[in-house]
């Protein structure tokens, strides 16, 4: 009997306060709106474990909120925000070069799904945790990450029945597969259906070495450096641009580094890996978001420091777990999950060619047991363009290919990355 009570209590308690928990997040008026969004949104804080407290800021889809699919969005870095994924990539509004006021993004994500956006790890933007230990590594992150995902649901519960994807750039080419792990493993009832990453860094090796050639080819080194390369690195056809033990090999890779300004991989330079990513200009999104009247719209706490793009104390301090995340690949397929791999040709920081070199070597270790569930898998369509179910597909070829991709890959969720052309325009050159 007294159980019975206990759990009308407990039930009728969790409906009200699972309602009332997103409603103090929505944001009703923003400084800088000149037109009326057609979604709602909300921003506010997902707990990610004691004392750590996430930033999210989520958009409803502008066609069927209850139906579209529900994405994550997570930048790289490590250390760098997803609110330069919202406010200058694929978001529903844009910020200015006055940094004052908006403009809406007629190629926003949210015009096909409700997108959730966190900033993540702790410490990074306006994320944070009370003990201010922002040492962190890639499994904590997956762990946090994942954690604050379950709150999100908690927080929004009309949203558990929708399908669900996880997306990311950059070095969220590790932190994506990591978390998809944990949520295609976990106990956690989520309708979880794939992950995609874009310009990710998915091995380390792969994209450092396939940086020397995408450098010659787009006239970075000229023909002396290209030779000192070959003949200090190559031996029968083979290269080794990335761990050569020859000393005279590391000084032309170096070279190659210093002519490489925007790149800041790990091994081949002595730029940080972390540094804010240089061919980026955040100025815009860094005033608006730092206003007081902004940071009171978004319901970030007083006491808080400024928003930045990217966070040193996160990105210096950060423990590199994953060198490539085959293995992690290779689980989900098995698992039958859907990927998607894309790729924007002109991105120096992580590259297409790493991420192709990727995708044909994954698809050269999928057992034919993975292949049974992937009927398309290892089938290449057009230069460019494999199919696994992960496929590469460079921006100006995605036009050409979108009726392909389209059959490919079965839902127009997909298909619309071709329609829109991936990514706007602004993917020049960036940080992993
Ligand atoms: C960066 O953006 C700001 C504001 O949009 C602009 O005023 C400034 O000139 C830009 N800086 C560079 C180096 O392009
Ligand atoms: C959740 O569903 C209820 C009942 O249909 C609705 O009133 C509420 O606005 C929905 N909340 C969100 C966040 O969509
Ligand atoms: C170089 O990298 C490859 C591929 O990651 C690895 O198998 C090999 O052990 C490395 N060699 C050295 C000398 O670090």
């Amino acid at each position: 009997m007294l159980a019975g009570v206990f759990l009308l209590c407990f039930l009728s308690d969790f409906l009200l306060t699972s309602r009332a928990q997103y409603a103090p997040d929505e944001v009703t008026d923003l400084p800088g709106m000149t037109f009326k969004p057609s979604y709602r949104q909300w921003s506010g804080y997902l707990q990610a474990g004691p004392g750590k407290f996430l930033h999210y800021w989520f958009v409803t889809s502008q066609r069927d909120p209850t139906k579209d699919p529900v994405v994550l969005w997570l930048n790289g870095g490590p250390g760098c925000s997803s609110l330069d994924g919202f406010l200058s990539e694929n978001g529903p509004f844009h910020v200015n070069n006055d940094g004052a006021t908006l403009y809406e993004n007629e190629f926003s994500w949210n015009k096909y799904a409700n997108v959730l956006y966190l900033e993540s790890p702790a410490g990074v933007g306006y994320s944070y945790s009370d003990d201010q230990n922002y040492k962190t590594d890639d499994d904590k992150v997956a762990a946090d990450n994942y954690q604050a995902l379950q709150s999100f649901f908690v927080k929004f519960p009309n949203f558990t029945l929708n399908e669900f994807f996880i997306f990311g750039e950059s070095y969220g080419g590790i932190y994506v597969p990591t978390l998809s792990l944990r949520v295609a493993t976990g106990q956690a009832k989520i309708n979880f259906q794939g992950f995609s990453v874009g310009n990710g860094l998915s091995s380390f090796a792969l994209n450092d070495e396939s940086l020397i050639y995408f450098g010659y080819y787009h006239g970075l080194f000229g023909e002396d450096l290209w030779r000192d390369l070959n003949d200090n690195c190559c031996n029968k056809g083979g290269c080794n641009f990335y761990n050569s033990s020859s000393d005279s090999c590391k000084i032309q890779v170096c070279v190659c580094v210093c002519v490489c300004v925007c790149y800041s991989g790990p091994r081949l330079s002595s730029v940080s890996l972390n540094a804010v990513p240089p061919c980026i200009n955040s100025t815009a999104q860094t005033n608006w978001l730092n206003r007081g009247d902004v940071r009171k719209a978004l319901h970030i706490p007083a006491t808080l420091p400024a928003w930045d793009i990217c966070s040193d104390a996160v990105g210096e301090e950060y423990n590199i777990l994953y060198w490539t995340v085959k293995d992690v690949y290779l689980k989900l397929l098995s698992m039958g999950l859907r990927a998607l791999v894309y790729n924007g040709d002109t991105d120096m920081a992580c590259n297409f060619l790493g991420d192709q070199w990727f995708v044909e070597d994954l698809v050269r270790a999928i057992n034919s047991e993975v292949r049974s569930k992937h009927p398309l898998c290892g089938r290449s369509i057009g230069m460019n363009c494999l199919i696994c179910p992960s496929f590469v597909l460079r921006d100006q070829q995605c036009l050409d290919q979108q009726s392909v991709t389209t059959l490919i890959v079965e839902t127009v969720f997909m298909a619309y990355f071709c329609a829109f052309k991936l990514q706007p325009p602004l993917i020049v050159v960036k940080s992993c």
